[in-house]
């Protein structure tokens, strides 16, 4: 909604904005209950109600929560106040609207833990390696091979980003081609994962699911991170929150900083210190873990400010030492391909008559 300094992070006023709009919209009960969170420059709602994924009303509520959180920094002239809306009016779904999504509509469980992953300096697909492993990777999810509820797997709803179009996976029995199309993130991307006919949970109800809005393909060009989020239900037949925590002790590497055209660590770190600034990075990522409790909100818990972590993000300091030694040149940079939607076709075009035919 607006950086402060920069692209860093958000401004207090702009939360206490968006909260007041929706303590509004939980008195008058359009909403169950909310929390609203930030991660570097990015504002985040999260909210529960009843009326189902793609409602009308619910979405209105979040685009005015993001219109006053932009009035508010555009009067402390904060930095590219309103970068990420890309409309002047409300249409009825903010999907399109410049904010990444993430819904799934669920029957709550007797306990029903979940966790809401936030990020910063990086791009839709930057959860397809923690998501397949906390589903479909055996020495990630020991669940899968020790539990019964998990032992039969997963269906991966895998977007096509660029040709808007999706398909349905079984995991194990697909994984290779599955991985065949996962590992280009850049435009293959796992939007929802269910379970099987005969688990617990119902194979219509989604037991995670990724935001995949790219925003370049909003704006027809470079305007800023898409900085994706997800939500990942767990335990209880569902991988256990330990091992839905457990890829990002990797620091995998995720296009998306600085400009949006290097790679970077993905570097799990706490609320607190989500404020990317060396070379605008690294990449980040927070954990907010929540009981629900007849859909309000128990929590949040700060998942990855748990010392446990603190050598994943040592790892993803060295990582980052290494890549910036690279500068200019990949793969700190980013492929030519993922570099087209950047500022640098502009500076590209000022050399295209300078060449001649080689021999
Ligand atoms: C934005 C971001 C930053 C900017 C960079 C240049 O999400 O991550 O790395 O791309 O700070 O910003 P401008 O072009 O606005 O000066
Ligand atoms: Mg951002």
């Amino acid at each position: 909604m607006g950086g402060y300094p920069g692209h860093s992070s958000v401004h207090p006023a702009l939360i206490e904005t968006a909260e007041s709009k929706l303590t509004e919209a939980k008195k008058s009960e359009a909403l169950i209950d909310f929390r609203v969170m930030s991660c570097g420059d990015d504002l985040q709602l999260l909210m529960s109600h009843k009326k189902g994924c793609d409602n009308g009303e619910v979405h209105a509520l979040a685009w005015e929560a993001f219109e006053a959180a932009t009035e508010v920094a555009k009067r402390l002239k904060l930095y590219g106040a309103g970068q990420d809306l890309m409309a002047d009016a409300f249409s009825g779904n903010i999907c399109g609207m410049g904010p990444g999504v993430a819904e799934m509509e669920i029957n709550e469980r007797t306990s029903e833990p979940v966790v809401a992953f936030m990020t910063d300096k990086t791009q839709a697909g930057a959860f397809n390696l923690p998501i397949f492993k906390i589903f479909a990777d055996p020495f990630n999810t020991a669940g899968l091979v020790i539990d019964p509820a998990c032992h039969q797997g997963f269906t991966f709803e895998v977007w096509d980003v660029r040709e808007h179009r999706k398909v349905l996976m079984d995991c194990p029995g697909e994984m290779y081609d599955l991985l065949a199309l996962i590992g280009a993130k850049s435009r293959y991307v796992i939007k929802r994962i269910f379970c099987k006919p005969g688990s617990k949970i119902s194979e219509q109800e989604a037991v995670a699911v990724v935001s995949t809005e790219k925003l370049y393909q909003t704006a027809g060009t470079y305007v800023g991170k898409d900085d994706p989020v997800a939500l990942v239900r767990c335990q209880s037949g569902l991988p256990a929150l330990g091992e839905v925590l457990e890829p990002f002790a990797l620091g995998h590497l995720v296009g998306g900083w600085m400009r949006g055209s290097h790679n970077g660590p993905l570097m799990p770190c706490s609320f607190e210190t989500a404020h990317p600034t060396r070379f605008d990075g690294p990449p980040r990522v927070i954990a907010a873990g929540f009981q629900m409790a007849n859909g309000d909100f128990v929590g949040p818990v700060d998942l990855f400010k748990d010392v446990a972590f603190d050598r994943a993000r040592q790892r993803c300091l060295e990582i980052a030492d290494y890549l910036r030694a690279h500068g200019p040149f990949e793969p700190q940079r980013l492929p030519m391909e993922d570099m087209e939607y950047t500022t640098l076709p502009q500076v590209m075009k000022t050399l295209k008559n300078r060449f001649v035919n080689a021999e």
